[in-house]
């Protein structure tokens, strides 16, 4: 394998860890200066102009959401042009590579990141990836209703040529034939390069027709991992229809104070797939398992909801959530952004967390109805609107562990560990049956709870790595290869094996 011994730089204009935002500090002053006289000039310049206001305008919301609770400075680097495409990469390319992506949003956002690795690795030309339309959430998105297309190619050609279609001299007319497969998952650069690569000699095109987890979380040459980061925190914008919204979104939530976002997992398809039925009546048990059981692609059908919840496989109750935010100490008073679709029971199963946290927004309450009404038969550009309120958050908590729940993990601890409460919902699940049944007085809990989650904020920890890649930390909740750039990331990380830290 080729090592280019300039490496992938992970460019920074966004700030990564709270070390270097110290170190750079100085430079940002500097820079804060000489942009409030370049911008005096400017201003005197253009004072008429609306529709360079409203470049403006655009400019600065798409990055405040990058450097989250930061306007000041992101207000600064508006100064600057946007950075140019870097020049094309020269190599010979040795075939395109199709791919289809499944899953719902986040799953499918770490797959193109995975996509654009391996096709960097096997000097491909990446046609730009076709999103699930047929998974659960049946969403006709296409990538460029979602994601910036746009700036997606342009950003990385540095690194790899991306197309928007198979040319048309590569048809099935002109003698070339496709290659329909799924890569094994986890799988690492030799399996690539060995196993794959080779068909490109004799298909120009290959197409994976599956793409989730097909890359190994760990154990790939640096210039890879950073490659994923790279597309996940740089090349990847969504469109700037949402970017707008969810600026918006965030602007209302911050005019208010801090806020958390609740990935409050409880939707029909989690509970339905899970089998987790605890506070659901005796109907809505049954309604969720004839869902399960017309699901083909769910294997398990039969499952005792107890059993799961008691491992902790289990999304928490509204009920459950509202206990345990109140447990961690939240006031009364906070702003709770529900970062999730429908909530199965409705209004209803809501009560109790709105009893305690009367201010509970959706987006659907803080938005007019023809804002986002075109959104709203689009699932996954729904869930992107979630995404960016969760990772602007003051505090995220998912109360399961999807992917939705890491991805957005990972991007905040690349935005400097912003916090994240990575419930421990087993040990929850015992410590409130004891609570509800009188055992351990709210005092008593309230400490508890707390104790286990001391450690599960979102600090710097590495990775845990295990022979069964379902068991180890998932690369995009915990990105450690791209959270300490030009610092030392052992001082910020701990020991090699402190992983048990969690
Ligand atoms: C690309 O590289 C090839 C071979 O190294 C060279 O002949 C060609 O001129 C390069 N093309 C450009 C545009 O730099
Ligand atoms: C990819 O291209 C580079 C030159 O740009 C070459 O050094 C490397 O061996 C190529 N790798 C593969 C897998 O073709
Ligand atoms: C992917 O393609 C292979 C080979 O054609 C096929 O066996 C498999 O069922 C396909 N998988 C999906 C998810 O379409
Ligand atoms: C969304 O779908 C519903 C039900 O299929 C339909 O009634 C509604 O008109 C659609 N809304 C939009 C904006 O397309
Ligand atoms: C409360 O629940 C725990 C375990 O769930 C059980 O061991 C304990 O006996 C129960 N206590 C009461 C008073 O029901
Ligand atoms: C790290 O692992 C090594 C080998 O497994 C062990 O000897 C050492 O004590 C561990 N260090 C820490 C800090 O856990």
């Amino acid at each position: 394998m080729e090592v280019r011994s300039e490496g992938v730089q992970v460019r920074c204009d966004k700030l990564q860890a709270p070390v270097i935002a110290r170190t750079r500090l100085r430079v940002w002053f500097i820079r804060v200066c000489s942009s409030i006289v370049i911008w005096t000039c400017l201003i005197q310049l253009f004072t008429v102009t609306e529709l360079w206001r409203s470049n403006f305008i655009s400019g600065i919301t798409s990055r405040i959401y990058h450097t989250n609770q930061r306007p000041f400075l992101a207000e600064t680097t508006v100064a600057q042009a946007p950075p140019p495409y870097p020049p094309p990469r020269n190599y010979t390319s040795n075939g395109f590579l199709r791919v289809s992506c499944n899953g719902g949003l986040n799953q499918m956002r770490a797959a193109i990141c995975d996509m654009v690795t391996i096709a960097r690795l096997l000097n491909l030309t990446l046609v730009v990836p076709e999103l699930d339309k047929k998974s659960f959430w049946a969403d006709p998105s296409n990538f460029e209703d979602i994601f910036d297309v746009t700036h997606f190619i342009g950003s990385l050609r540095d690194e790899v040529r991306i197309v928007k279609r198979v040319p048309k001299k590569f048809n099935t007319k002109n003698g070339y034939s496709t290659l329909k497969m799924a890569p094994i998952s986890w799988s690492n650069e030799k399996y690539y390069l060995e196993q794959i690569l080779p068909h490109f000699s004799k298909h120009k095109v290959v197409h994976f027709n599956k793409t989730d987890a097909r890359l190994a979380n760990n154990g790939l040459p640096l210039d890879l991992q950073k490659l994923r980061c790279r597309v996940n925190f740089q090349a990847l914008k969504f469109t700037p229809e949402i970017e707008t919204l969810g600026q918006k979104l965030i602007r209302i939530l911050r005019e208010k104070g801090p806020f958390v976002a609740l990935h409050l997992r409880y939707e029909m398809d989690m509970l339905a797939f899970s089998g987790c039925t605890h506070g659901c009546s005796y109907g809505e048990a049954e309604e969720l398992k004839r869902m399960r059981y017309a699901f083909p692609w769910w294997r398990e059908k039969e499952i005792v909801s107890e059993e799961r919840r008691l491992q902790g496989q289990c999304p928490l109750t509204p009920e459950e959530t509202a206990l345990v935010l109140q447990a961690l100490g939240f006031d009364r008073d906070m702003q709770i952004y529900i970062a999730a679709g429908e909530i199965y029971g409705g209004e209803h199963r809501l009560a109790q967390l709105r009893a305690a946290f009367p201010k509970i927004l959706k987006k659907e309450m803080m938005l007019a109805h023809d804002e986002l009404w075109q959104f709203q038969n689009h699932s996954s550009q729904m869930a992107a609107l979630d995404f960016m309120v969760s990772v602007a958050s003051n505090t995220f908590i998912p109360t399961y562990d999807g992917n939705m729940a890491k991805l957005v993990e990972g991007h905040r601890r690349y935005l400097g560990f912003e916090k994240s409460i990575l419930l421990d919902r087993k040990k929850l699940v015992e410590l409130l049956d004891l609570h509800q049944n009188g055992t351990l007085p709210f005092d008593e809990f309230s400490d508890a709870v707390r104790r286990v989650h001391e450690n599960r904020m979102g600090q710097p920890f590495r990775r845990r790595v295990s022979d069964k890649p379902k068991e180890e930390d998932y690369f995009y909740a915990n990105p450690q290869e791209c959270l300490c750039e030009g610092t030392k990331c052992d001082d910020l990380l701990g020991p090699r094996n402190s992983s048990e830290v969690r």
